[in-house]
């Protein structure tokens, strides 16, 4: 287990109450058993933490590792034939219509095994690894089928047993209707996604459970009956809400209490109000909104103003989020939606604990699990501002075991 004290490092807490960034100057950070003992300035730190073992940061940045809240990062195949088309003029929406989206990813989920979707899914997580990422969710939502919803399930679980990452799952079988299905988009939620749902919770496969509510995917009345079961089951929920129209899904998914809204480029500020009522989290996908050639703004000012706490991710999926970067979606996030740089570093440890319902990690505070990230940066706003840089240094995880000089 982790027992060491950080010194000599500029400290993102990322912690509430402490001013911008949380940042203490000149800082240490104790960790005993792989949690955080106490946090301050290197020349308070007491006596008691001098014997264990130090690592001289040497001015470099610690900030939590960094949580990315929303995947679709197991998938079989690629959809870079739509990038060539949308690149010709063709809309999401338009290629979705034609048979491409969501429904061609499908075809080749459901021909992959579930040792194959891990096999591909492993270097995009590698990537996220490689960023001081240490939390992933991921999503089903390709398989629309009650099998490989759950063999995306497994797969996802799978991946936790082989690298140094937390995984949480999210149950997405109100994705798209499949080309294939004899029935309707109603008769799709109670036959299909509700009954994988059910077999998905029995074998233990999911820790929340999230809906596409759009125009082009499911409703609200489809969505509720999907949350209706998944609190029957104890389970919490998110949605992808307000993409590519206003749907009522953000309102909807707030009278469920969910842990986020996701997307929301189209939200109003009734909805807004509604989400900062339920304590709802906004989850920024800025990847998809650049991928897709997006111009409405998600409404970053509303949100400030009724505090609504506002995570971004990856959305990491290979048809409106090819992105596997999460310090470029932290740019993304400031040049395309003008979050600052402190909201974008929040969106990745903080608020994207929350939107998961992690209350034990995404600030650098006594009690909080010690997954630490060590940047080779003299200041936080650095994550934010270059583009295709990685600075990280090391990575230090709340079980590694590592004796080294002690601080005096
Ligand atoms: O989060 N919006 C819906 N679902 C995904 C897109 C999935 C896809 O196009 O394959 C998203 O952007
Ligand atoms: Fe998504």
């Amino acid at each position: 287990m982790l027992n060491r004290v950080f010194y000599n490092a500029t400290v993102a807490t990322c912690d509430a109450g402490i001013e911008s960034y949380g940042l203490i100057n000149n800082g240490a950070v104790a960790t005993e058993n792989g949690v955080i003992s106490w946090c301050g300035a290197n020349n308070k730190l007491p006596e008691k933490f001098k014997k264990l073992a130090a690592l001289d940061c040497a001015g470099g940045l610690l900030t939590p590792s960094f949580i990315d809240c929303h995947t679709h990062i197991v998938h079989g195949g690629h959809r870079a034939t739509e990038f060539e088309q949308r690149l010709q003029g063709a809309s999401y929406a338009e290629i979705s219509a034609a048979g491409g989206g969501i429904v061609s990813t499908m075809t080749a989920t459901r021909a992959a095994s579930v040792d194959s979707l891990v096999a591909t899914a492993l270097p995009r997580v590698d990537s996220l690894l490689a960023e001081g990422v240490s939390v992933i969710e991921i999503k089903s939502g390709y398989g629309l089928d009650i099998d490989t919803e759950l063999n995306m399930l497994r797969a996802a679980r799978k991946i936790q047993t082989l690298r140094p990452i937390i995984v949480r799952t999210s149950f997405l079988g109100a994705h798209a209707l499949p080309t294939d299905y004899n029935g309707t988009k109603d008769s799709y939620v109670d036959d299909v996604c509700i009954v994988a749902l059910e077999q998905a919770r029995a074998e233990n496969l999911v820790d929340a459970v999230d809906g596409f509510c759009e125009s082009i995917a499911f409703t609200p009345d489809q969505i509720e009956r999907v949350f209706i079961k998944a609190q029957a089951l104890g389970l919490p929920v998110k949605l992808h809400a307000e993409q590519l129209t206003l749907s009522g899904g953000a309102a909807l998914a707030a009278r469920y209490g969910a842990l986020s809204a996701d997307h929301l480029e189209y939200l109003d500020e009734s909805g807004v109000i509604a989400m900062a009522e339920s304590g709802t989290v906004a989850v920024l996908l800025p990847g998809a909104f650049y991928t897709l050639h997006e111009t409405q703004h998600p409404p970053v000012d509303f949100l400030r103003k009724h505090a609504v706490p506002i995570a971004i991710a990856t959305d990491c999926n290979p048809g409106s989020s090819p992105l596997t970067s999460l310090l470029l979606t932290m740019n993304m996030a400031c040049t395309l939606f003008k979050l600052t740089p402190e909201e974008a570093l929040m969106g990745v440890t903080r608020h994207a604990a929350l939107a998961l319902g992690l209350t034990d990690r995404g600030t650098l505070a006594p009690g909080m699990t010690a997954d630490i990230s060590l940047w080779n940066v003299e200041h936080p706003s650095e994550l934010c501002y270059r583009i295709g840089f990685n600075p990280l240094s090391e990575r230090f995880q709340p079980n590694q075991p590592q004796p080294d000089q002690a601080y005096e």
